[in-house]
């Protein structure tokens, strides 16, 4: 990956600079690369937007994001230079002929063109139109999107190929907020720096793996995009089958881009596919009702503002994936994901295979797997439980579960974990596409998704009801319990 000297200053523009995203997220990231010295002295961001303002009031209005989000103290030395680099442009992004007053303030000579589109993706094409007809963009000029990059596999490919119409595949960079997370890029490090991971990663000795990201939030104020979305496209479709990648791919050559794409792109594929067949007995849908989070009343997910009390919209999905392949035949991934759960928890659990035979039976009639539990969200950390002798000069060799814990704030101290955004968002401007989704990774996530999502739509599912503050329909217990196995809970 780029190292910290190396990289060019750049023009970046955020286009929605006032909405969400950018208030919430990028501002916030850009304010922490800044006093991280991460961000080129060079380097300026360029806000735009529809609304009437000049620089000092959008410099005013970054302020307040800051206030209102930063968890720690605006420091005045790091403002003074981050304010420094901002700017403000007024464009009706609808409005092709307003993007020529880009060529006014962009200065390409001396920095690259990063373009972010923190919009809405019914906004991507006009402001492609715009760039084009300013003629502002070079080969070396970028573009940043996210998610929701389409709602299905056709959406997807439109949103793809009006971007294509004016940037190539390698100027794109399509951003899935996980692969910033510090713990996701540590799955790379754990299974392929470590000799004991590398040569067990497999059938012979796994017996499944589970993956959870839980949310205690509910659908905040988003009811428009959620209801129409679900879990399964909002956080399934994406971050979940990231981590799946990371967790299930074969080791790529080195860490360029091309090759952990390539990796991830055959995981995908090899997806055995869900469809109406094998729908019942594979997944799981849920929807809250009203219940309790942390003590505190909250609403079911019928009742929250805004709601139409008649939707199925999903906002908990437990799967079963099977990856039909040589390394994980007969392994299978249960991945589950929900709103208003018992708490905030993302983690993956890889249980190994039960041993042939107990000799320790006077401790456990059968002896419990070993597991590998890595925790990327909060207490950033990996535990393996292992079986141990508890001292003393008994008779009979008695064994407890133990832990061997890996904190990351324990053994790490110094070095504070950078949030999903702040990387990469520095790696947008560096120019490093490595920690970014292909077209092919989306578009082939899509045709896994698309093919459940009918499955559904044929059935007319209906979710499962689950209180709040729960871990789910019970029905995502059966899941397991229709295969031996239970959640890690
Ligand atoms: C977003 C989803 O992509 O990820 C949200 O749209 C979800 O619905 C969020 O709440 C979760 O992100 P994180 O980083 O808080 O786990």
């Amino acid at each position: 990956m780029t190292d910290k000297k190396t990289f060019e200053p750049c023009d970046l523009v955020i286009y929605g600079a006032l909405g969400d995203l950018s208030k919430r997220k990028l501002i916030i990231s850009l304010y922490r690369l800044e006093k991280a010295s991460f961000i080129e002295p060079d380097t300026r961001i360029i806000g735009v937007d529809r609304h009437d303002m000049g620089t000092p009031e959008f410099i005013e209005t970054a302020c307040k994001s800051l206030q209102a989000f930063l968890t720690d103290d605006l420091e005045d030395i790091v403002w003074e230079r981050f304010s420094a680099r901002l700017s403000y442009l007024k464009i009706d992004l609808t409005q092709a002929d307003q993007y020529r007053q880009l060529n006014t303030v962009i200065d390409q000579k001396s920095r690259i063109m990063v373009n972010y589109f923190a919009v809405s993706p019914f906004l991507f094409k006009s402001i492609c139109q715009g760039l084009s007809a300013s003629g502002i963009l070079t080969e070396n000029s970028r573009m940043v999107m996210e998610k929701p990059i389409g709602h299905d596999l056709k959406s997807s490919r439109e949103i793809n190929n009006e971007v294509a119409s004016v940037f190539s595949e390698k100027q794109v960079y399509r951003i899935d907020h996980y692969l910033g997370k510090e713990t996701v890029l540590n799955l790379l490090a754990l299974r392929f720096a470590n000799s004991i991971f590398t040569t067990n990663w497999n059938h012979n000795t796994i017996d499944h793996i589970q993956i959870t990201v839980a949310e205690e939030v509910g659908i905040e104020g988003r009811w428009d995009y959620f209801d129409k979305t679900g879990q399964l496209r909002d956080m399934l479709q994406n971050h979940l089958l990231q981590i799946l990648t990371f967790i299930a791919m074969e080791p790529p050559a080195n860490l360029e881009a091309e090759n952990i794409h390539s990796e991830k792109i055959k995981v995908l594929k090899a997806l055995r596919p869900i469809t109406a067949s094998n729908v019942e007995e594979k997944t799981v849908r849920g929807q809250y009702t009203a219940g309790y989070i942390k003590g505190c009343a909250v609403p079911g997910y019928l009742e929250e503002a805004g709601a139409n009390t008649e939707s199925t919209t999903e906002s908990f999905v437990a799967l079963r994936v099977d990856i039909d392949n040589w390394r994980w035949a007969g392994v299978p991934f249960y991945l589950r994901t929900g709103k208003r759960l018992t708490g905030k928890r993302t983690e993956i659990v890889v249980y190994f295979k039960q041993l042939p035979h107990n000799i320790f039976k006077d401790s456990f009639r059968e002896l419990p797997p070993n597991k590998l539990i890595i925790h990327l969200q909060p207490n950033e950390g990996v535990e393996i439980e292992i079986l141990n002798k508890i001292p003393g000069i008994d008779e009979h060799i008695k064994l407890k579960k133990t832990k061997l814990d890996l904190s990351f704030s324990d053994a790490f101290k110094k070095n504070r974990i950078f949030g999903g955004y702040e990387k990469l968002v520095l790696e947008a401007m560096r120019g490093n596409p490595t920690l970014f989704l292909s077209r092919e990774e989306t578009e082939q996530a899509w045709t896994w998704i698309d093919s459940i999502q009918n499955a559904w739509n044929h059935y007319k599912d209906t979710p499962k009801p689950y209180p709040a503050g729960t871990w789910g329909p019970v029905a995502s217990v059966a899941l397991l319990a229709r295969d031996g196995r239970a959640w890690e809970e």
